[in-house]
């Protein structure tokens, strides 16, 4: 599976590892005055700074290498053109049409699909300026002041993630969402809000899903409680590709939006299933999110490989992963509305790369996708930063900062936010020797036995690597360059590993049993069960009350 080409330069990448044995970042700091400079790169006025990874300027040019041997920019150019490159589902991959502008043309079997993106784009528009202004309004006759998303996976993280982000541009009805079948999750929702003034969103790409349509029965009959089963239309509409599953639940035709099988689930935010954003936030709004992805598409498709953001995201990625051993990835935004971000990059990485086949169905013999995981700092510096800087094991992190927070006359908060957010950047980078931490323990005037004591403690390796992403403010077009650079970032190292970032049968099998499991859990025999299962089964049905 391997191009013979990308498999000498893997040979060479392993190779040159040991060129940087015993080299820390500081040292390349040293030798190399152009670091910052080499190794920063701008886009709009977002600045990307890789110079606190270990890598060097020719660890660069190997992997630029990989890329081009592995192919990256055909792939990329046949993903964006809309060849068929999911292949199990022979499906086009296509997110990238849904912000593209009314002019392009973009062919999925022969057919331009751009307007019927733009066409139902405008339709979505439509019902949220309708929703928000009060001419759609609930079956009493009151406004819309609360609508409920109940949708899971990519069908809930991208416009969670997003509401919250935004929440400082939200003029519109409050938005609220419900994913887990645990019946908490809609009961809490359900507390605060009134039926009358209630809008709920169905989102499911395919209209199956067991949590959201359990949830969904739900808020159904939530409604037809306390306004009666002739209120139910006024008060749902519905996302999905399966048009007739929708019918079916009973809501009706000019409530459906639509998308399409060629918008993968994490990839759809951008389509109407990010109604409830459009909603809360406003269509013009909801158009600089999408023009902010499409200027990232452009960059991706048209910047030469050496600055282009995501591919070099990606490459420095592959350099951690694979040549380096690590098996986990941080994403620490600076941000407190980002704080869904980590959760949301979870789906889009780990459902992504999560593959341990190569396209052809050989077995990948190297690693594949990372751990992704991440809060918003400062909290994660008070809780598991400690691991970072000096647990056992290499985490690399990603830190997200803004240069302008949206609250104004705050004092000092947002220098204080920026000043931490570098200074770990700096620390993990920089280290201490137990030179550097005996001399601060002398200068506090500890007696030596102490300091020989607690200088290995007070010992930091560094060259701890870090990527700080540094942009003006999270508006929402910045955050539509976010999610961009990262979908292609992910999309980079699936083409590297030569695998299919765009399915995802590793969740069937889940599904699958707890489907099976289901009448067990409500009393039928348990004895096809393995000897684990049967036993907890029997546990939790002796509990129950
Ligand atoms: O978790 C598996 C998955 O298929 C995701 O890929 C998807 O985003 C989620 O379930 C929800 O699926 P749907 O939108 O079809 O309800």
């Amino acid at each position: 599976m391997l191009h013979p080409e990308a498999a000498k330069i893997w040979t060479a990448l392993r190779d040159h590892r040991q060129t940087l044995e015993g080299v820390t970042t500081r040292d390349l700091f040293s030798r190399d005055a152009q670091r910052f400079a080499e190794f920063s790169f701008g886009f709009e006025d977002v600045l990307v700074d890789f110079s606190k990874n270990r890598v060097s300027r020719d660890t660069l040019a190997l992997l630029l290498s990989l890329a081009r041997a592995s192919c990256v920019e055909i792939r990329r150019d046949e993903m964006l053109r809309g060849d068929p490159i999911n292949t199990t589902e022979n499906r086009s991959v296509l997110h990238t049409a849904l912000r593209a502008p009314a002019d392009a043309d973009i062919r999925v079997e022969g057919r331009n699909i751009v307007p019927d993106v733009h066409e139902e784009l405008a339709r979505c528009y439509a019902f949220a300026d309708a929703v928000r202004s009060g001419a759609i309004r609930g079956a009493t006759g009151d406004r819309i002041t609360d609508v409920v998303n109940i949708g899971i996976g990519g069908s809930d993280l991208g416009p969670a993630m997003g509401a919250r982000a935004l929440s400082p541009y939200a003029d519109g009805p409050r938005p609220h969402f419900v994913s887990n079948v645990d019946g908490a999750d809609m009961a809490d929702v359900l507390a605060r809000l009134d039926p009358a003034r209630t809008l709920f969103l169905v989102s499911s790409k395919t209209f199956t899903t067991i949590e959201t349509m359990t949830n969904a029965g739900s808020a159904r009959r939530w409604i037809a409680k306390a306004l009666g089963e002739t209120a139910v239309g006024s008060h749902f509409a519905a996302i999905s590709t399966n048009i007739v599953a929708v019918e079916a639940f009973g809501i009706s035709k000019d409530r459906m939006f639509r998308f399409w099988d060629w918008v993968g689930g994490r990839y759809s935010m951008w389509s109407a299933i990010g109604l409830g954003l459009m909603i809360a936030i406003g269509p013009e709004r909801f158009a600089e999110f999408l023009a902010g992805g499409h200027e990232v598409d452009v960059h991706f498709a048209t910047t030469p490989l050496e600055r282009n953001i995501p591919v070099l995201m990606g490459l420095v990625g592959i350099w951690h992963r694979n040549i380096m051993g690590y098996a986990a990835h941080a994403v620490l935004p600076y941000d407190q509305r980002l704080g869904r971000f980590p959760a949301y990059l979870q789906q889009l990485d780990m459902e992504s790369n999560g593959k341990h086949v190569h396209l052809d169905g050989t077995p990948v013999e190297g690693s594949t996708g990372p751990l992704v995981w991440g809060e918003p700092g400062t909290n994660g510096q008070h809780a598991f930063y400690q691991l970072i800087h000096q647990g056992t094991d290499v985490i690399p992190a990603d830190f997200l900062i803004a240069a302008e927070p949206h609250e104004q006359g705050m004092g000092d908060h947002h220098a204080i936010l920026v000043a931490n957010c570098l200074a770990q950047t700096e620390a993990l980078m920089h280290g201490r020797t137990q030179e550097e931490a005996k001399a601060v323990l002398t200068a506090q005037g500890l007696p030596p036995v102490k300091i020989e004591l607690l200088a290995p403690h007070k010992q930091f390796a560094g060259s701890r690597p870090t990527t700080t992403i540094a942009y003006r403010k999270l508006d929402p077009r910045m955050l539509g360059r976010l999610v961009a650079l990262y979908e292609h970032k992910v999309f980079v190292q699936g083409v590297i590993w030569g695998i299919n970032s765009f399915d995802q049968w590793g969740v069937e099998l889940g599904k699958e049993l707890a489907s099976r499991l289901l009448p067990v859990v409500k009393g039928a025999s348990a004895e096809a069960l393995d000897a684990s299962t049967r036993g907890l089964v029997a546990h939790l049905r002796g509990l129950a009350r």
